[in-house]
C-alpha cells in the first residue's frame, strides 16, 4: 500500500468501534498508555510504539472502567487495523443520504449478507434505519475529497457525481465496487447500532482501493512478492 502525501489530518475510530468524534482529531503518534500497554523495549519500533504486556495480577481495564485516556490508547490499537473506506448511501424523503464508513464488513455468503456499524448520534441513522434500502460504495484510491466529503458538514452530494440507483438509491460514480442492499436488521452495539443488510445486487471494477489505516488514508498497491 501507498500512503498518499498528506493524509493524515482526520482520524477516525477503526472499522469496529470507530466514532464520529475521532474523524475530527489530529492525527499523530499514539502516547497514551492504558493499564497493561508499555513502551516497547526494541528501538527498531517507531517512537511511541506500545506493546502488551500482559500482567496476571493486572485486572482488565473493562472491570474498573475506561478512562479518556485508556480510549485514545485503545482507538489507536484499532487503528493498526486497516479498512478499506465505503460511503453507505440511502434516500429519506426525497433527499439524498450519505456517510463514510469503515466499519463495513462482510457477514455470509449463503445468505449473502453484510454488515456495517453506525454511531448511535449520528445524523443520518434515524435515515438508514427508517430506509428499507441502502447502498455500500466501496471507494477508489482516488476518492480520498469523497471520504472527506461524507464524514464532513455541509452538502455531501454538491460536487459528488452520482447516478441514481434502485429504489431511489443514489450510487456514487468512480466506485470500485458497489452492492444495493436490503436492510434486514438494525442490532444495538453499545455507542453503536450495527446495520445489517442482504445483498440484492453488486458489481465491481478494478483498480485501487482507499484504504484507512493509522488515521490516514493509503491506496491498496500490488501484492506482495512472496
Ligand atoms: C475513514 C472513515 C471511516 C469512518 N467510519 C465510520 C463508521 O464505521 N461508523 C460511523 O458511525 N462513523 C464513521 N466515520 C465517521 C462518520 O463518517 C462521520 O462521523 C460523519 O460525519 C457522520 O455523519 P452523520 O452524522 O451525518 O451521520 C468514519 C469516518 C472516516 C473518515
Amino acid at each position: 500500500m501507498n500512503r498518499m502525501s498528506g493524509v493524515g489530518t482526520r482520524a477516525a475510530d477503526t472499522a469496529r468501534t470507530r466514532a464520529a468524534d475521532a474523524a475530527n482529531t489530529t492525527r499523530r503518534p499514539h502516547r497514551a498508555e492504558a493499564p497493561g500497554l508499555t513502551r516497547t523495549p526494541n528501538s527498531a519500533a517507531p517512537p511511541g510504539t506500545t506493546t502488551r504486556t500482559p500482567d496476571p495480577a493486572e485486572p482488565p481495564p473493562a472491570a474498573t472502567g475506561f478512562t479518556e485516556q485508556h480510549r485514545r490508547a485503545l482507538r489507536a490499537t484499532l487503528g493498526r487495523f486497516a479498512t478499506g473506506v465505503t460511503v453507505v448511501t440511502t434516500t429519506h424523503r426525497g433527499t439524498p443520504v450519505g456517510v463514510t464508513i469503515g466499519s463495513f464488513t462482510s457477514l455470509s455468503l449463503d445468505p449473502p449478507l453484510v454488515l456495517w456499524c453506525l454511531r448511535e448520534t449520528s445524523a443520518s441513522r434515524p435515515a438508514f434505519t427508517a430506509a428499507t434500502h441502502f447502498a455500500v460504495n466501496v471507494l477508489g484510491a482516488h476518492q480520498r475529497d469523497v471520504a472527506e466529503r461524507f464524514a464532513g458538514r455541509g452538502d455531501r452530494f454538491h460536487g459528488t457525481a452520482t447516478r441514481p440507483g434502485p429504489y431511489g438509491v443514489p450510487l456514487l460514480d468512480g466506485a470500485v465496487a458497489i452492492l444495493m442492499c436490503r436492510r434486514r436488521r438494525v442490532l444495538p452495539g453499545g455507542d453503536h447500532v450495527v446495520l445489517i443488510g442482504a445483498v440484492l445486487t453488486f458489481h465491481s471494477t478494478p483498480g485501487p482501493a482507499l484504504i484507512f489505516h493509522d488515521g490516514g488514508f493509503l491506496a491498496s498497491g500490488p501484492p506482495l512478492e512472496h
